[in-house]
């Protein structure tokens, strides 16, 4: 047993001088290194092993949310614990953080994490909704707001962005991510970043961010939650880590390992990554924590016989730290000194997760300026509700609008408003709602009568449940639907369908709905369906039948208003999906830069890859989005003609809104290399532009595309970008494309 290091009085003193000290924080820089020298150098081997340790409450007997037990306060004011997740709240942060900056020998603050994913107490679209917005600056826009009121709240860390590319909609988690594209999902990932960290980690309303899942985590073999991943390295940094990488140069200050293994290597245990990727090739500097209990699930894996095993496995690869396992708690100490660990890396993790607290301002001011007042003023005021209205507009995406059935005249005399989701409160906040409230939610139905005067007669009947078998409530869903002008018809999934622990093993819309939308469709009268779900879901009979279809995802407490916007047509929508919708779930999984294959489908000819029973296409494919307004392309030029390596093309189009009403464009540009010394995706985006064109106005999109957005692994994997032609495709989605041509010469 090492004996605690009982410092002078003095000295302690000279130790908490700096936790006051104002100015800026660069991780990294001089003062805060000699402050983490000195606090290394005081800290025994137990109080460094606690800067390690991160644990969840356990109390949870009060309104204000759970708080910190007997024995946790014990422990912190021992300097065992680093951080807390899953506490929340002015009053509980300020509670446990007291006790660490004012009992603890060395007075180091905690650091006080949750998942605040779309939102804290204002819940915006999730993030799969928000990346059909394409809308970087209203991503980054919306962490910031969710930054705000979890700082006020004394949360000072989110476990997000969640970056994981997501080609398979059994996932349950594709609802957390942007999708499948790694350019798409890179934009958005960085977006977050910045909006949670804001400019300055330190300043007043930012929050450390934490970039998830720590590899591959959706490549999940068959679509099944922590299931094993088994991708080539190709595939790995081509697609998969391109997120992460935007993230951690945008400066995101920790990550998150994931459950899954990759090729056999559990990502918590995974030195290759952890420490070669992550830190060697790319610089990370901040901390890695596991995901829950990842550690000893290692055990589980069949990488180590017990927990002293994977505690030593698991640090060693450079997972820094350990939420909820207990295994560091329990054994890094001994690990230590039985030479397993080392003393110097350690250090080393302890430095990581001190640079982090020093790097949020905490040691200057633990507390973050959060207090119960600024939590009142913050949460859920009037400008964040209002961004969370604009964001469901944005993130809706018309997938079907034939005989302009949309949008709706808000001079019709009588609509119905059917489904499981209609006036649902609680679905459409989403997976991981933080503190997001079903008493804060606009339904559905409630948006639609708020939309509409009052002379406006709205029926309402349920239908049906989301899950359930009983048919009792179609006769009067039927009777509405035959008393109305038109019917607006809301079906989908719960939020519980999605997230975590939520794959499915089909994508077919839950319960008995596809029979309420066939019997209403049978009433004759027009109907829009209003999708809310987490994932891409099979709907082939609908878009075979149904005029009208709002794929809105869970938007949020805004749900009922901007869905409203959108059907009565205060807002042009402009959505487009960042996933493939497949027919059917036998597709998957089903993205849009896949390889060519030997035998490219075609689907009248037998020996071609494809499915004989069904068509080779998706039902829409990725980038697909409709609007009010209808777009045209032409003059597609690429100049100049041939480039070298280094230089640069410039990719141009006309764009011109041939539609009645003004509207927004994301054009869409994706390139592919003809000929590879490997094989290459049929196509993959390069960029997009988001433009607003009113009726009969055109303009000229153009594309910068540099030599270095060519880049792919060789034969031999190295990174360059190999000379040969390349075919670029500009549109408006990934399928409907206008194409053209440029070399990349021989040097
Ligand atoms: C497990 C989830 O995989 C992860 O995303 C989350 O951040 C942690 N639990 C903490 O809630």
């Amino acid at each position: 047993m090492t004996r605690p290091v009982l410092l002078p009085a003095v000295s302690i003193l000279v130790l908490a001088l700096p936790l006051f000290a104002r100015g800026g924080h660069p991780p990294g820089d001089a003062r805060g290194e000699k402050m983490i020298d000195s606090l290394v150098r005081a800290m025994t081997i137990e109080e460094k092993v606690g800067q390690l340790v991160l644990c969840t409450p356990l109390r949870d007997d009060s309104l204000a949310g759970p708080s910190v037990s007997a024995e946790q306060a014990r422990l912190i004011a021992r300097g065992r614990i680093g951080g807390i997740l899953n506490i929340r709240g002015a009053r509980a942060t300020h509670e446990a953080q007291k006790i660490a900056v004012e009992e603890s020998r060395l007075k180091i603050p905690l650091l006080f994490g949750l998942d605040v994913i779309h939102g804290y107490r204002t819940t915006f679209p999730i993030p799969l909704a928000e990346a059909s917005s394409w809308d970087t600056a209203m991503v980054e826009q919306d962490a910031r707001v969710a930054a705000a009121e979890a700082a006020a709240s004394g949360v000072n860390w989110t476990f997000a962005p969640m970056v994981d590319i997501a080609r398979d909609p059994r996932w349950g988690r594709i609802a957390e991510g942007s999708g499948e594209d790694p350019l798409l999902g890179s934009l958005m990932a960085a977006a977050r970043v910045r909006g949670f960290q804001g400019r300055d980690p330190a300043s007043d309303g930012s929050i450390a961010a934490c970039v998830k899942h720590f590899a591959a985590y959706g490549g999940a073999e068959g679509g099944r939650d922590y299931n094993t991943v088994d991708i080539s390295e190709r595939t790995l940094r081509e697609v998969y880590l391109l997120p992460y990488k935007a993230a951690v140069d945008a400066g995101a200050l920790t990550v998150m390992t994931s459950f899954n293994e990759i090729a056999g290597v559990p990502s918590t245990g995974n030195q290759a990554l952890l420490t070669g990727i992550l830190r060697t090739e790319w610089g990370f500097r901040g901390f890695v924590v596991s995901d829950w209990t990842a550690v000893t699930e290692m055990i589980a894996h069949g990488v180590a016989r017990d927990t002293p095993g994977v505690a030593a496995l698991a640090f060693n690869a450079g997972t820094d730290q350990d939420m909820e396992s207990g295994a560091y708690g329990l054994f890094l100490s001994r690990l230590v000194r039985e030479g397993k660990v080392t003393a110097a890396r350690l250090d080393e993790g302890v430095r990581r997760v001190l640079r982090v607290k020093y790097a949020l301002g905490l040691f200057d001011n633990p507390y973050r300026h959060s207090s119960e007042e600024r939590e009142h003023s913050t949460l859920l005021s009037p400008d964040h509700v209002a961004r969370a209205r604009d964001a469901g507009r944005k993130s809706i995406v018309l997938l079907k609008n034939s005989g302009g059935v949309l949008p709706l005249s808000k001079k019709i005399g009588s609509i119905a408003v059917i489904g499981p989701l209609a006036d649902d409160r609680g679905d459409p906040l989403g997976p991981w709602d933080a503190l997001g409230r079903p008493q804060d939610v606009v339904t559905l139905l409630e948006g639609i009568r708020s939309a509409l005067p009052p002379s406006a007669h709205v029926l309402y009947a349920q239908g049906c449940t989301i899950e359930g078998n009983g048919t009792g409530g179609i006769a009067a869903a039927l009777e509405a639907a035959k008393n109305a002008d038109a019917v607006v018809l809301a079906v989908g999934e719960s939020s519980a369908m999605s997230g975590e622990a939520a794959s499915r093993s089909s994508l077919d819309i839950p319960g008995i709905q596809d029979a309420l939308i066939e019997a209403v469709a049978g009433t004759g009268k027009p109907v829009v369906l209003v999708l809310m779900n987490g994932r891409p879901l099979s709907i082939a009979w609908a878009e075979a039948h149904i005029p009208a279809i709002l794929e809105t995802w869970f938007l949020g407490v805004q749900t009922g208003n901007a869905v409203a916007d959108v059907l009565f047509g205060d807002c042009n929508p402009s959505g487009k999906l960042p996933v493939t919708f497949p027919r059917t779930v036998g597709q998957v999984p089903f993205y849009y830069n896949h390889k060519n294959t030997g035998r490219p489908a075609v689907d009248t000819a037998r020996f071609t890859s494809r499915y004989r029973d069904l068509p080779s296409s998706p039902l829409f494919p990725f980038g697909f989005g409709l609007s009010y307004a209808a777009f045209d392309y032409s003059d597609l030029t690429v100049t100049p003609g041939t480039i070298d390596s280094a230089g640069t093309v410039t990719v141009a189009i006309r764009v011109k809104n041939t539609g009645a009403r003004a509207g927004e464009e994301i054009v869409q540009l994706y390139v592919r290399q003809d000929v590879g010394s490997v094989t290459r995706p049929v196509r993959e985006l390069k960029g997009f532009r988001k433009i607003m064109l009113a009726p009969g106005e055109s303009r000229q999109v153009e594309f910068p595309l540099p030599g270095r957005d060519l880049l792919m692994y060789d034969a031999a994997m190295r990174r360059v970008v190999e000379p040969g032609r390349f075919t670029v495709y500009v549109g408006t989605n990934s399928r409907d494309v206008t194409e053209g041509h440029f070399t990349v010469r021989r040097k």
